[in-house]
């Protein structure tokens, strides 16, 4: 194994441009006679505009258009089908008409020579409103008119016949915020015209999404739509979908025949781009006099727009984790004055998580066993919910392995027992879990008479490290080096690839990518046993390809020697890979995360100061992206626990902290130890390569690994995330 094959860590090939700034974003690239789109966003949320004054606006200097729903051109919806490639999350268009449902709506795009003139002219757009009384948040949206029935509901057994019938119960509500994704590239979208073609460069998870959907919207044939994301800055989930501004700045530029760029300002991405919703979750837990799990639901209500279903699929881990015979899950929704919600890091599991791992927590508790034990006694052997066996599931070694290196038999389990000094040392763990999705996937691959192979795949990079493991892969099937292969993504003129998110782009793209490439190199073997090729007349079956090298009985010629001597520039493959087969296993990754908490009564302070997660995801393919992956999960996992919460004003519903100030997320200070244990069990069952995917699951049960520490530290039960000092006061 090189340091560069599949399994070994090498560093991002992509690392030096971004570090030293050539990387170009989406808002980097330059067209010539580009002009800058600024939007007025609605300072209500729910209404209409009665009126817009634009007069001042329009003499500010370098004000090319200023766009409205009065004036607006005439679009059409998209299906919004991710099957069928032009998915949505806000299927309303931009300035459809004067309703207002949300703050932070655009109200209108003004156009402009410079950045500076299109937003100072923005602001001098008077907009008057007819208000209505905004439903602020979940409370009053269930108020104002109950709950709708979501997807992804399940049932089996009777849950609460069985509940009843419970030795020891738990009957609790678990809340959790809404969350903004904020990577650190806004979205930003540049759109031209150029041959009646729309060509948009984009900050996107989802290129081919993109596309589709752009097709549908303006009404062209897909080939004449081009999305380009060649270098994301994060996304977590939020540019998964095509938002409003996209389709704002494409038919801008269309409207006056020039380039036009859109970058949506902080605190828009606060409003307009998406959101984990805020949801309610009612556990009833039940077992019976030796502690097993008898009945377990999971009740849960998120909140969604008015304009779209959103739902946040909160006990989509819960049918399957635990062994149990009667289980109720369902997920309604309610329509608040918010933007559309959409998918954040693990969505559904993560908050879903938080509820579900507190609660065994409790249960554990209450049964008087202790929780690691309880959660060893009952993981599920197999998927309940669909009667299934799991392709790969190694989530008892991961809890004894981590709760080992953890220290977790140590822990005096009297509540305030373990003192530091000043501080209460409280222990905590959980599970996590998430889903296993491979879809279809096409790829291209050349071996090229330079010496040097490519590959391309309209999937991207959102700076998890997907082109470094693709060109691992080429390294692995070729044994040609990282210094001559050449790895192009994120564009929708590549082989459609799948939207970076799910964590399923490393187990789609790779078997497309190694399919593409045995196909380059069978017709790289084909050439060459033709007459006039260097192996002429051998059998190809005979003709082997090994580190870059075709032989036959002690002849030895490099590829790229054998392509100049047939004249040829290349080989080349293309492959369509299918989705995986769900009718024999159920595939999901499993680990557990152990936490250890800080609380100092006198200060008030808590921290979290060190975590040992452990793994499995079946084969790590870089050991260095997937550590990566699982520490930003679990900070950001430390944010969800203890920090993040967008807030919004319960009279107004408008965002009060819509800004990297007042939103806390933890900085450097806050950062605890991290000890990630890969296990690295290659699942087979899945896909060639055995890898399952991570970008996710490390934001998993991490909160609720901290509001079970915190309770062992304090004897304070939190159920409302984040988890505040002022809670434990
Ligand atoms: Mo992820 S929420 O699918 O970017």
């Amino acid at each position: 194994m090189s340091d560069q094959t599949l399994g070994a860590g090498p560093k991002r090939i992509d690392g030096r441009l971004k570090v030293t700034g050539q990387a170009p974003y989406a808002a980097d690239h330059a067209l010539d006679n580009t002009a800058y789109g600024y939007g007025v966003f609605s300072t209500i949320s729910r209404g209409r505009i009665v009126s817009l004054e634009l007069d001042a606006a329009r003499a500010m200097p370098g004000v090319i258009e200023i766009f409205h729903h009065g004036n607006f051109p005439a679009l059409h919806h998209t299906p919004s089908s991710m099957a069928k490639g032009n998915k949505v999350e806000e299927t309303r268009l931009p300035f459809e008409d004067e309703r207002i449902y949300y703050d932070g709506q655009f109200v209108a795009l003004v156009v402009a020579e410079r950045f500076d003139q299109a937003r100072a002219a923005a602001q001098a757009v008077k907009v008057r409103y007819e208000e209505e009384t905004p439903r602020a948040n979940l409370e009053q949206g269930v108020k104002a008119h109950g709950t709708k029935k979501g997807k992804g509901n399940h049932s089996r057994g009777d849950a609460d016949g069985a509940f009843e019938r419970g030795t020891h119960q738990i009957d609790v509500t678990y809340t959790t915020p809404v969350e903004t994704h904020n990577p650190m590239e806004m979205h930003s979208t540049l759109a031209h015209w150029p041959d009646g073609r729309l060509q948009v460069f984009e900050s996107s998870q989802g290129v081919v999404q993109q596309k589709g959907a752009m097709a549908k919207i303006f009404n062209l044939a897909p080939h004449k739509v081009e999305v380009i994301s060649t270098f994301i800055g994060s996304g977590f989930g939020s540019k998964l979908w095509m938002w409003p501004h996209a389709v704002a700045a494409a038919a801008a530029s269309r409207e006056i025949k020039r380039p036009v760029e859109l970058v949506v300002p902080r605190q828009q991405m606060f409003t307009t781009t998406g959101h984990r919703p805020e949801t309610e979750q009612t556990l009833k837990l039940a077992t019976d006099d030796q502690g097993r799990l008898i009945a377990l639901s999971h009740h849960s209500v998120s909140t969604t727009s008015y304009t779209d279903q959103y739902v946040e699929t909160c006990g989509s881990v819960t049918k399957s984790l635990y062994s149990c015979d009667n289980v109720s899950i369902t997920h309604r929704t309610t329509e608040v004055n918010r933007g559309t919600p959409t998918s954040m890091r693990a969505p559904g599991a993560a908050p879903g998580l938080f509820a579900l791992e507190s609660a065994i927590d409790e249960m554990a508790l209450e049964a008087g066993i202790d929780p690691l034990t309880f959660r060893l006694n009952q993981f599920a052997e197999r998927d309940e919910s669909q009667d299934l066996p799991f392709s790969s599931n190694h989530i008892k070694e991961a809890a004894e392995r981590a709760a080992e290196q953890f220290g977790w038999h140590q822990r005096n389990p009297k509540v305030g027992s373990m003192r530091d000094g000043r501080e209460i040392v409280g222990y905590g763990m959980a599970a996590c879990n998430w889903e296993a999705i491979k879809r279809p996937c096409d790829a291209h691959v050349a071996l090229r008479a330079d010496g040097t192979v490519y590959a391309s795949c309209a999937t991207q990079d959102i700076g998890t490290g997907t082109y470094t493991i693709v060109a691992q892969t080429l390294v692995e099937l070729t044994g040609v080096p990282f210094e001559r292969i050449e790895v192009e993504l994120g564009d929708t003129s590549y082989p459609k690839g799948p939207i970076s998110g799910g964590s399923w782009t490393t187990a789609t793209t790779l078997p497309a990518i190694a399919e593409a490439t045995r196909h380059a190199i069978d017709e790289l073997k084909t050439r060459a046993v033709r007459s006039g090729g260097p192996f002429e007349g051998v059998d190809v079956e005979a003709l082997t390809f090994d580190n870059g090298v075709l032989s036959f009985e002690g002849k030895r010629i490099p590829f790229a020697e054998a392509l100049s001597t047939m004249k040829l520039a290349n080989a080349e493959g293309e492959a369509h890979t299918e989705g995986a087969d769900t009718s024999k296993y159920s595939y999901r990754s499993f680990g557990t995360h152990f936490v250890e908490v800080r609380w100092d009564p006198l200060l008030a302070n808590l921290r979290v100061a060190r975590v040992v997660s452990a793994i499995d995801v079946g084969r790590v393919m870089n050991e260095k992206t997937a550590r990566n992956q699982v520490e930003g999960a679990v900070v950001m996992g430390i944010g969800m626990a203890m920090f993040e919460r967008t807030e919004y004003d319960p009279r107004t519903a408008r965002v009060v902290n819509n800004n990297y100030a007042e939103y806390l997320v933890p900085v450097h200070a806050d950062q605890p130890e991290v000890d990630v244990i890969l296990l690295d069990y290659p699942d087979t069952a899945f896909n060639e390569f055995g890898a399952r995917g991570i970008g996710e699951i490390g934001i998993t049960g991490l909160a609720a690994a901290v509001a079970n520490a915190v309770y062992h530290a304090t004897g304070v039960r939190v159920r409302e995330l984040p988890i505040t000092k002022e809670a434990l006061m």
